[in-house]
């Protein structure tokens, strides 16, 4: 029987799951809050070119993944990386060759995300604050303006976990374990030069100071423009200084930057910051996915999983395949 089916949350996940039961022949809606899609895999369009502000980059290790990914390289909507790797900790910076493969959308990450919505009926813009049960079988979605979507037969949250524990209260069972599950903050920033800094080095691991992550802009496939470099602030930094301004971050996190490459930095052309709430969780789970099936109710994410893209799309699928 074709089934209407909502998903809440079109990141990796929820597109995953989507996709599934599109597959099936049963008929899916999505809703996102972001006018963008894509999630925490999102780029951000500047005269700089179109910076990856989330997700860096994916590595592939289930073969269902890898069966999923042999398809979007075919298609030309990603790529392999194989940066120039280095690491930073308490002894300064190193090369760090390593087997990794490693993958990116391309021309920029959210092209995966355009690609695989092709087909499929998203609503963005829209914030859904609850779920309302309007008979023993249906669902009706309601928004942050009051207004109702519906009715459908079946369900999936597939928001990060703490914005999901609202949406499941239906189910104690589901909103509990997503209310288990903890959630680090990230602070991303951008710079943009507009000569090329004078460095070998095209991503870094950072293990000491602010910083976890540094990577080059134009080291990906299919990047161009100025030298822009996108650096990620550690968890545990991200939780200290959740409440700091922007550019007071921006500057702090520019000067790890300049300490980890080594060098002084001439002044960047621009320079941008992104506070994510909810990016890394803490203790990925092993779930799957979560199902309330006497209620039509299911959750799925990169949460549930491997707190990966990889993860987040085994989820939506695994979510996807349970529905009944
Ligand atoms: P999301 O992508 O978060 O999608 C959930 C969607 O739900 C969002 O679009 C959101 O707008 C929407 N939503 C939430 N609440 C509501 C609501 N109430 N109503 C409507 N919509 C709602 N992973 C890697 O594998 N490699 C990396 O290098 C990597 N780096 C990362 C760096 C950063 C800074 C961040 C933040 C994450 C990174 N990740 C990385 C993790 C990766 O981005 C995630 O695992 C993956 O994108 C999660 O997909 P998802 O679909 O589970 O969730
Ligand atoms: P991966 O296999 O490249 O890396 C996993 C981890 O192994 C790295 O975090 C790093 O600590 C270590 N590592 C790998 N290669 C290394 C090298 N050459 N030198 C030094 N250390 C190395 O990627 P995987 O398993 O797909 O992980 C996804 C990545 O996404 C991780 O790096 C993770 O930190 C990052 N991530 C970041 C989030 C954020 O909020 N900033 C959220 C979720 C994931």
């Amino acid at each position: 029987k074709s089934l209407r089916i909502a998903i809440i949350g079109a990141g990796l996940a929820g597109i995953s799951a989507a996709r599934t039961l599109t597959g099936k022949g049963h008929s899916v809606e999505l809703y996102d809050k972001s006018r963008g899609s894509g999630g925490r895999m999102s780029s951000k369009r500047t005269e700089f070119g179109e910076l990856d502000m989330g997700a860096q980059y994916f590595t592939a290790r289930d073969p269902r993944f890898r069966h999923e990914l042999q398809r979007w390289l075919d298609a030309g909507w990603a790529a392999e990386w194989s940066p120039k790797m280095y690491r930073f900790d308490d002894v300064g910076l190193a090369a760090s060759p390593d087997e990794q493969t490693r993958y990116v959308g391309s021309p920029r990450m959210t092209a995966l995300s355009r690609h695989l919505l092709v087909g499929l009926e998203l609503q963005s813009g829209v914030r859904i604050v609850e779920l309302q049960r309007n008979d023993e079988q249906h669902w009706n979605l309601m928004d942050d303006g009051g207004r109702a979507y519906g009715p459908f037969d079946r369900v999936l949250v597939a928001t990060p976990a703490p914005q999901a524990v609202p949406l499941l209260k239906a189910s104690p069972n589901l909103a509990q374990a997503a209310a288990q599950v903890r959630v680090a903050p990230c602070w991303t920033v951008a710079l943009s030069f507009s000569q090329r800094l004078a460095t070998d080095v095209e991503a870094c691991f950072v293990r000491h100071g602010p910083l976890d992550w540094v990577s080059r802009h134009l080291s990906k496939p299919g990047r161009s423009g100025a030298d822009s470099w996108i650096i990620q602030s550690s968890a545990d930094w991200a939780t200290e200084h959740e409440a700091t301004g922007a550019n007071d971050v921006t500057q702090q996190l520019t000067e790890a930057f300049a300490q980890v490459l080594g060098l002084n930095l001439p002044e960047p052309d621009q320079r941008m910051a992104h506070r994510w709430l909810y990016a890394r969780s803490v203790e990925p789970c092993a779930w799957g996915a979560l199902a309330a099936p006497e209620l039509g109710l299911y959750a799925c994410g990169d949460w549930c999983l491997s707190g990966r893209i990889e993860g987040a799309w085994l989820s939506g699928r695994q979510a996807a395949d349970s529905v009944v």
